[in-house]
């Protein structure tokens, strides 16, 4: 069968990219290898930025999220036992964040999707992506059983880290940019509401730790670990006393309970460049990957497709490339601004192995800075809250 683009993947970029396009009259099919379960249950970001809560609304996918989510004006930074507030209208022009889980803007998604009848498919596996070079490229996936080929005029890539789409392009074609971390995260889900309003990011000798929340009963915590870190070295309760004291501050207490999801996370930065070969095209993490801290990753991905889907947009209408042709250039450049703010607050807050006593004091004096001036912490807050998103049609 045919369609005009075909998007790999139903994480949150193929799931927004579909939409975007289905408003815009634009044939597309989403193929996405797990079950709907399995996507709606995996448990990744919670944090939108103030563009991309903006394009969700816009876009008519943002009821849930304006009942359910949370907005949230400010950080807090905790070092050297002292607390320290971030405000974020006051230091952007009144602009904030939403604490509105993955899962459930994925949910959204795929309701909507299968409410308008758009196709959809769970469990059908991209097996071979061919053709980029010419006009008609095509995909062969499994479902039900048996193979299938899909021919269409663009392919969006939106498979994750781990997708077929980057491995398709000519290895000669594609230059890529790493750095892995020398600690992972281990990441706990809590039946506990959250023990603070804001968000809170602590240095600590000990190594990093992050409270966050999903809801006001259920509460996101992360502690830094040894990057090849064994689960089963971290019973629930050996965690809540590292978070307890890694982020402890004179008159404040860590509320426990019980531990709903444990996993461990390892950390890279990681790009490929040019995000476009031919008739394909790459979105969200399938193209690039942030460290967690600053809670780029998911924002990334939704403003990667905002692009793609006016680039679509303008050539379906009007058979006009520009924008298509400007995609990776112009997305590259979020992206990387994205990949030094990732890099910087995971360097500030992070406690590597072995640190020497002079990058100590570096990262000391940087957080101080953070802290005390004005200048400093509106960088942090201008890019926690995001750049702003080129508008919908
Ligand atoms: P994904 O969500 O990875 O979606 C890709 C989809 O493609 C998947 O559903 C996959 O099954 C599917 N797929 C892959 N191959 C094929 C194929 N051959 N055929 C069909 N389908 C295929 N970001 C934050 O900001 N904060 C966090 O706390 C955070 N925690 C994270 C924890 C983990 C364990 C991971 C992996 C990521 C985390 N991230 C976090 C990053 C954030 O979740 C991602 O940036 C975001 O999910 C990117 O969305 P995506 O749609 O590009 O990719
Ligand atoms: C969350 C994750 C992050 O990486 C971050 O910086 C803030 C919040 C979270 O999962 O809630």
């Amino acid at each position: 069968h045919r369609t005009r683009v075909a998007v790999i993947g139903a994480g949150p970029a193929g799931l927004l990219l579909g939409h975007l396009l289905h408003r815009q009259g634009i044939d597309t099919v989403v193929l996405e290898s797990r079950d709907r379960g399995y996507v709606e249950r995996r448990q990744r970001a919670g944090i939108l930025e103030q563009g991309t809560a903006d394009v969700l609304r816009a876009s008519g996918a943002g009821e849930r999220m304006d009942q359910a989510g949370l907005r949230h004006d400010g950080i807090e930074l905790r070092f050297d036992g002292g607390s320290h507030r971030v405000d974020f209208p006051t230091l952007t022009g009144g602009r904030s964040v939403m604490v509105y889980a993955q899962t459930e803007v994925v949910k959204d998604l795929i309701a909507l999707r299968l409410e308008t009848g758009a196709p959809l498919l769970f469990e059908a596996e991209v097996l071979a992506v061919d053709g980029i070079e010419g006009d008609a490229p095509t995909l062969r996936y499994r479902h039900e059983g048996a193979e299938h080929t899909l021919t269409c005029d663009i392919i969006v890539a939106c498979d994750g880290f781990h997708g077929i789409g980057r491995r398709s392009v000519p290895t000669s074609a594609l230059r890529t940019f790493e750095r892995v971390y020398p600690y992972s995260w281990l990441g706990i889900l809590a039946d506990v509401p959250p023990s603070c309003d804001e968000l809170i990011y602590a240095h600590h000798p000990r190594g990093f730790a992050l409270h966050s929340m999903r809801t006001p009963q259920i509460s996101r915590l992360y502690l830094q670990v040894p990057p090849d870190e064994d689960l089963a070295a971290w019973p629930d309760s050996r965690v809540w006393d590292e978070l307890s004291t890694r982020m402890a501050v004179p008159g404040w207490t860590l509320a426990t309970g019980p531990v709903t999801e444990k996993s461990i996370t390892p950390m890279r930065s990681f790009v490929a460049e040019p995000m476009r070969h031919g008739r394909l095209f790459l979105a969200g993490d399938a193209a690039h990957i942030v460290p967690p801290t600053g809670a780029k990753g998911l924002n990334l991905a939704a403003a990667d497709v905002t692009l793609l889907a006016a680039a679509l947009t303008r050539w379906h209408r009007a058979g006009d490339t520009t924008l298509l042709d400007a995609y990776s250039a112009t997305a590259l450049q979020r992206v990387w601004r994205a990949e030094q703010f990732s890099y910087s607050m995971t360097t500030m807050l992070h406690t590597p192995p072995d640190q020497d006593p002079f990058d100590h004091r570096l990262q000391f004096a940087q957080l101080s800075y953070t802290a005390s001036s004005r200048a400093a912490s509106t960088s942090l807050a201008e890019n926690y809250v995001g750049l702003p998103l080129p508008g919908l049609e």
